[in-house]
């Protein structure tokens, strides 16, 4: 069985390479694919074999993906042209005879308001529609997304939000790689599409505490309008695309769209999600 890992080079695909070695996959037998040709080169400590791929230039699928039996297909970060990069990837997965995709997806792509889901949403229905057999493995948030709220929390003492009360189901990325790799070396997940998420969905203040707790001081959460969040991030000097895709994010968690009770993750993992406190302690400088 072998295997080509697209996004490779990025923090998802990385650990999900390094999963499949320590799950007893011979480097031999995976392909590391991405696209800057230097993070590719760095690659190549792992052992395993590497590909410089572009989702919007099919040659370079074909060649990658030649002779694979498995593709684990990460989403790409190109917002916005995603979709046609997606379907070069499923076209040329089937053109090399690969006998199943997992695609890394967003929480009920299908059935959500989340402003990045339609590019999600589009890919699954080309995906099923492929006639390959798939799984869908569709995460929540990265834990580690909030990176960045810790570093402010340390300094102000506020996690400030436009959340309200909706709920993140957030769990580490290790989680979503171990899963992913779970998935591509044991039978039974054709056809699936797993709603992947933390054991524990927090709201805000439930979040400010967890900071807290990591830092050893009190973190109070702040929660803001849409209004006041986007006035907050444009004084602290993001452009008005960026502070408005963030209180975008933000509505749609206030009405449930990261809220999740699905125990797909822990299941496949077979043991509980990394708590976002753990997580969360990696990130500390
Ligand atoms: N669940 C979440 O919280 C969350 C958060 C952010 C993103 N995501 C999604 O999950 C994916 C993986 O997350 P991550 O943290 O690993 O992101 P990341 O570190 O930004 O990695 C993105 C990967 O996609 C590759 N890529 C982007 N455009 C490509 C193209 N046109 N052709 C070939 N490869 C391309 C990048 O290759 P190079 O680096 O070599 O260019 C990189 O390997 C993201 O791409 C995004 O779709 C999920």
């Amino acid at each position: 069985m072998s295997f080509v890992v697209t996004g490779a080079t990025g923090q998802l695909g990385r650990l999900i390479v390094t999963h499949l070695l320590s799950r007893g996959i011979a480097p031999a037998d995976i392909v590391a694919a991405g696209r800057n040709s230097g993070k590719v080169d760095a690659l190549q400590s792992l052992g395993v074999r590497t590909a410089v791929i572009d989702y919007s230039d099919p040659a370079t699928l074909a060649a990658a993906f030649d002779g694979a039996d498995t593709l684990m297909l990460v989403s790409g970060s190109d917002v916005g042209g995603r979709v046609e990069q997606h379907r070069n990837a499923i076209d040329a997965a089937k053109t090399a005879g690969i006998s199943r995709i997992a695609y890394t997806s967003a929480p009920r792509a299908d059935d959500t308001d989340l402003i990045l889901a339609p590019e999600h949403k589009a890919t699954e229905q080309y995906l099923r529609a492929s006639g390959v057999p798939f799984t869908i493995l569709r995460n929540n948030w990265y834990t580690e997304n909030y990176a960045s709220s810790l570093s402010q929390a340390a300094e102000t003492g506020v996690y400030a939000a436009s959340t309200g009360e909706g709920r993140v189901a957030s769990a580490s990325r290790d989680d979503f790689a171990e899963a992913a790799a779970v998935v591509l070396t044991t039978e039974g997940h054709e056809g699936k599409t797993y709603e992947l998420g933390g054991d524990v969905a927090w709201t805000g203040s439930e979040f400010a505490a967890t900071l807290g707790s990591v830092l050893g001081r009190e973190v109070r959460f702040e929660s803001l309008t849409p209004d006041a969040h986007t006035a907050a991030l444009l004084a602290a000097g993001l452009d008005e695309g960026t502070a408005g895709f963030v209180v975008g994010l933000d509505a749609n968690i206030a009405t449930g769209a990261l809220d999740s009770t699905s125990n797909d993750l822990s299941t496949l993992l077979g043991r509980p999600t990394t708590p976002a406190a753990a997580t969360l302690a990696t990130l500390q400088a």
